[in-house]
Parts: C-alpha cells; structure tokens; sequence
C-alpha cells in the first residue's frame, strides 16, 4: 500500500538551528522546506499573545519572571536570540500576528496553548483568529491541556484542534470521542504509540503528528508507522532524509 509521506513541521521553527520561536527560526524552517510550523503562546499582562516556549523569560531572553506579570511593551524590547548565538542577537519575542505575517498563507501552524490563564488565552485566541479568519483552515490549535481544547472548539467550532499528550493512551483514537468535539488531530510523544494505533486513529480521520522526533532513525519508524505530520527541529534534516 502507497503510504503518502508525513508533512515537515517545523518545532518552535527550527529551533536545532535558531533561537526557537523567534522570525529568524520560522523563517529558517520555511526556507528549509518545512509545510508547517509549531509555536507556544503566552499572553502578557496587557492581554497580547506572544510566542515563547517558558511562561518565564527567563532561558530564552535576557529578562526575567513572569511573561504574564509584563507589558508587551517591555517584553518587546528583550533580546531573545543571544543566548543561542551571537549570529542571533537583536532577536526578539514575537507577537503571535507577526508569526502570521511571515508565514505564506497554505502553510500550517500548529498554535500550541501553554496555559489557558483563567480563560485570557482562549478569549484573546478566537479574537485573534476571527480577526484574520482567512487563515481559519491553516491553524491547529493543540495543547497538553484538554479541557481548553474542548472549550475553544466549543467556542469556535471552524477551529481545527489536536491534543497533545505525552502517555502511551490503552486507546488514543476512542479517547479522542471522550472529548465529544471534533477533534483534528493526535499530537503524541513520539515514543509513546504503536503503530497499530496510528492505524486506527487514520480510520477514524485523525492526523497524526508525534514530536519532537529529530534522529534518523525515528525519522524512519515514524514514516513506517504512517504518521501524516512529523514535528521536528531539523526541518532541513527531515526534508533530505524525506528526499523531497
Ligand atoms: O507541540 C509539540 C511539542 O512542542 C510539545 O512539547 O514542550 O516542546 O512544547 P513542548
Ligand atoms: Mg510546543
């Protein structure tokens, strides 16, 4: 049987190359090949959702605490492409709309929901979306909190949705049917599923899109299990591995 091969999603970018989730690494994994990308948002104080892994600025920024406790304003002014390398310097954290701006329309982005902040994400999210909602079909929306993604497609039923987990589920197909929304897709460990339940999560329609795989060896168990979607930090990697 003819097994189309996964998608390149390009995880925080590129981020085994690039400061991960600043422009200079979205626009690496484009440039590299990748169909798709994945981000983190967190909403700053003054309600703007911004892109970063860490609710903290600490590792990734030469700021510290709390993105939540501070204005975009300040936030805006950090340097978050130093600590990965001095070629990066004068990297910044990214507004979610200016990931948006870079990304040609078609491509995928994978929106991944760190924290729901007492509902201050999912509002600010679907404000967000609905103000640009030509781009409704190009965003999944996951996170490793379930409960929002039931909440947001509840809200927002246009918006594509897929569940993040890290456990070996006995069923993960039938715990999508928990949910009871329509879920898009699987967003396993990569370690943490067998092939048969790649298997049935495709009968049910599912997309199947394990992280963060970035040696070859995985590359190729993930194409052997029938993925559609293989999130990574080398997209350039998966792309000559992929030969195409
Ligand atoms: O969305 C896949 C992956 O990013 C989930 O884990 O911690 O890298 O955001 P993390
Ligand atoms: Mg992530």
């Amino acid at each position: 049987m003819h097994t189309p091969k996964p998608i390149i999603i390009g995880h925080r970018g590129a981020a085994g190359e690039a400061p991960e989730n600043t422009l200079a690494s979205f626009a690496l994994a484009l440039s590299q090949g990748a169909q798709a990308i994945e981000l983190d948002v967190h909403i700053t104080k003054d309600g703007e959702i911004v892109v970063c892994h860490d609710g903290t600025l600490d590792r990734t920024t030469n700021g510290s605490g709390l993105i939540c406790n501070q204005q975009w304003a300040d936030i805006q002014k950090l340097d978050a492409g130093a600590w990965f390398s001095e070629k990066f310097r004068g990297e910044r954290i990214p507004l979610l709309s200016e990931v948006f701006d870079i990304v040609p329309k078609g491509t995928l982005i994978n929106v991944e929901v760190k924290h729901a902040y007492e509902g201050r994400m999912e509002s600010a999210l679907l404000a967000f979306l609905r103000e640009t909602d030509d781009r409704y079909e190009d965003v999944v929306v996951s996170s490793f909190d379930h409960k929002v993604i039931q909440r947001l497609k509840r809200a927002e039923p246009a918006l594509k949705v897929g569940l993040l987990y890290a456990a070996n589920l006995i069923d993960h197909a039938a715990y999508a049917k928990l949910l009871e929304v329509e879920v898009y897709s699987l967003h396993p460990h990569h370690h943490s599923f067998e092939r048969e339940d790649i298997a049935l999560a495709a009968s049910d329609g599912l997309a199947v899109y394990p992280y963060t795989v970035n040696e070859l060896t995985d590359y190729q168990r993930m194409i052997e299990s029938g993925v559609t979607g293989i999130i990574t930090d080398f997209p350039g990697r998966l792309k000559a591995f992929l030969n195409i």
